[in-house]
């Protein structure tokens, strides 16, 4: 009932590893043990989060969100404890943290790698005590809240480096949940496509119905860094320059054709240099097509031409 649409829970995928992680999501959210999500950026760690909380006995009441990265220690504190009226210059009313306005919820602390020590430490207490105080009060507060934390950093070596208190670690991290980078499911960029295609041509009013499979192939070769955000950022540029229903290999961005780590070096002009390799793979996928060629490389006709001839490529 919950597997619609070729995923679980608004996450799309079908792939090992992601059904994996929907037998996790399962478990968490039959539980009320704190959880820590890590995984790369843009691999829908969020979205994770809340599939567990929608799942939830918690389903009911609100969920909170807190980028522990975004804020100083000071704006940190007052945003999940809240503050009373005089607490600080500024504070011309009483203002109910996140904690608070989580309340029989769950609370989603993201980044919480980045989270100042001094931070960490009142966080723990709070745990303990399952209580706060607000921002220049001392009456303690009762907080029914379940915890949920994400990070892309690697919390074995910010513990390793004391800036992140293995204490608090052990107390959050009672379920770890990873995300996995959209390269080791490449099975899902289809189903993902298809998707976001829908989606955006809705937004945009196109009718873009197909991906060529020389297109999807570039895509599936591509390591994709910035995993499902940078994917879906990707298909709506694409969808911007197709010309007629289908995406072809010609609307997609040149970052996706620079095969291999150097692929560009710089020259001694200073100016990034194509490598034959580069050179070759780009002619043969545009079918020796020179002017698409050149447009995917970044370069003009006349240069492509001039690297055609320096290094004895087929063009
Ligand atoms: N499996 C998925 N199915 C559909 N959309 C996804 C999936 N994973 C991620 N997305 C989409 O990709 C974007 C990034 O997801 P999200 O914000 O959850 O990533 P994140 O892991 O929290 O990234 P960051 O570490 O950068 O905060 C969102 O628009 C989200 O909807
Ligand atoms: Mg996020």
């Amino acid at each position: 009932e919950l597997m619609q649409e070729y995923g679980f829970m608004g996450l799309i995928g079908t792939s090992l590893p992601m059904q994996r992680l929907y037998e996790q999501i399962r478990n968490a959210a039959a539980s009320e043990a704190p959880i820590v999500i890590t995984g790369e950026s843009g691999t829908g760690k969020e979205l994770v989060a809340k599939a567990i909380h929608r799942l939830s006995r918690r389903q009911t009441g609100p969920f909170m969100t807190v980028n522990c990265a975004a804020l100083n220690e000071f704006l940190l504190e007052s945003e999940l404890f809240g503050h009373v009226k005089g607490a600080f210059t500024g504070a011309v009313r009483d203002r109910k943290g996140r904690f608070e306005a989580a309340q029989h919820g769950s609370l989603f602390l993201d980044e919480v790698g980045d989270m100042p020590l001094s931070m960490q430490v009142k966080l723990l207490r709070v745990l303990q005590e399952r209580e706060i105080e607000r921002v220049g009060d001392q009456r303690p507060i009762k907080v029914d809240v379940r915890l949920m934390s994400a990070t892309n950093k690697n919390m074995e070596e910010l513990l390793g480096q004391g800036k992140f208190r293995d204490d608090l670690f052990y107390r959050i991290n009672v379920i770890p949940i990873h995300v996995p980078p959209l390269r080791e499911r490449i099975e899902d960029i289809p189903h993902l496509i298809a998707h976001y295609l829908e989606r955006i041509n809705q937004i945009n009013r196109k009718a873009i119905r197909y991906i060529s499979p020389q297109a999807l192939e570039a895509i599936e070769a591509y390591p994709w860094p910035g995993n499902v955000r940078q994917l879906v950022n990707m298909i709506e540029y694409a969808t911007m320059t197709a010309k007629g229903d289908s995406i072809e290999p010609v609307d997609l961005p040149e970052y996706l054709f620079r095969k291999g780590a150097p692929a560009i070096i710089p020259s001694r002009g200073g100016k990034e240099r194509i490598t034959k390799e580069q050179l070759d793979a780009t002619l043969r996928r545009f079918k020796g097509n020179r002017t698409q060629s050149a447009r995917h490389l970044g370069i003009s006709r006349v240069t492509l031409w001039k690297l055609i001839k320096e290094f004895g490529s087929v063009g």
